[in-house]
C-alpha cells in the first residue's frame, strides 16, 4: 500500500474551504497532529461558514480556528488567518512537505488552477507547486462540468494529485465515520504516512 522508500512529511499544510465535508479535514487534523512534527491549517472564509455548519464547537478544526486548543496540540498545529500573507507558507523558503486541500471547492480549485492566488490558501498551493512539492487536492462537488473538469486536468498536470473525496463501500462501512475514515486513508497514502483506518484489500492473500 506505502512505497517503503517514500519520506513521512515533518509538516503538512491543511487547506479548507467552503465546499461541503469539513469532517474530512477535522479528522486529517487529529491523525496528522498525533503523527507528524508540525500541522499548519488554512482556511478559507467560506470554509470558516461551512465548518461552523457541519462541525460541532467541540471539533479539533473548530477549536483550532477559535483558539482553544489544549498545550500539547498547540506544539503541533499552527493556524494561520486566510489573509495572513506574511505567514511563512507564503514563501518557497518555508514551503511545507506538502499541502492537502481538504474538501476542496470548485472556486478554490479553478484559482489554483490558474495560479490566481487571491488568499494565503490559494498562494501557498502555487508555492507547493512551484517548489515541487506535494499538493494534494480533494474536490468535492457533484455533477461535474467541463470547466471543473479541465481544471482538475490543468493541476494534475503541473504536478497537484486528485484525490475525490469518494468513499469505497466494498469495506462493507459500519457508520459515517467509516466513511470519512475511507477518504482520509487515501489521503494518508499519499502522504506515505501508514495508517490503519481500514485494512488492506485482501491482506489474508499477500
Ligand atoms: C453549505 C454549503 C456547502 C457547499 N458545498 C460545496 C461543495 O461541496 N463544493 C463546492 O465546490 N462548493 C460548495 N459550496 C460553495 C462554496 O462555499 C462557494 O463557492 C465559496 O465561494 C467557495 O469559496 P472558497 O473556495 O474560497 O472556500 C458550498 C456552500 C455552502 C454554503
Amino acid at each position: 500500500m506505502l512505497n517503503r522508500e517514500s519520506v513521512i512529511p515533518a509538516r503538512v499544510l491543511i487547506g479548507v474551504t467552503g465546499a461541503s465535508g469539513a469532517v474530512y479535514a477535522d479528522r486529517l487534523l487529529e491523525i496528522l497532529a498525533e503523527k507528524i512534527e508540525r500541522v499548519y491549517l488554512v482556511v478559507t472564509n467560506a470554509g470558516e461558514k461551512v465548518v461552523k455548519h457541519e462541525l460541532s464547537a467541540e471539533s479539533l478544526l473548530l477549536r483550532s480556528l477559535s483558539g482553544s486548543l489544549g498545550k500539547l496540540e498547540k506544539g503541533v498545529i499552527r493556524t494561520f488567518g486566510v489573509d495572513d500573507l506574511f505567514a511563512p507558507c507564503a514563501s518557497g523558503t518555508s514551503a511545507p512537505d506538502a499541502m492537502v486541500v481538504t474538501p476542496c471547492s470548485m472556486g478554490t480549485l479553478s484559482r489554483i488552477a490558474s495560479g490566481n492566488s487571491g488568499n494565503l490558501l490559494e498562494r501557498s498551493a502555487d508555492v507547493v507547486l512551484k517548489q515541487r512539492r506535494k499538493l494534494l487536492i480533494c474536490p468535492r462537488e457533484t455533477p461535474l462540468n467541463l470547466i471543473h473538469l479541465r481544471n482538475m486536468t490543468a493541476l494534475v498536470e503541473a504536478g497537484a494529485e486528485m484525490i475525490p473525496m469518494m468513499p469505497g463501500f466494498y469495506q462493507k462501512p459500519k457508520d459515517i465515520n467509516a466513511l470519512v475514515d475511507f477518504c482520509v486513508g487515501k489521503i494518508l497514502e499519499q502522504l506515505s504516512i501508514p495508517h490503519d483506518l481500514y485494512k488492506p484489500w485482501n491482506s489474508r492473500m499477500r
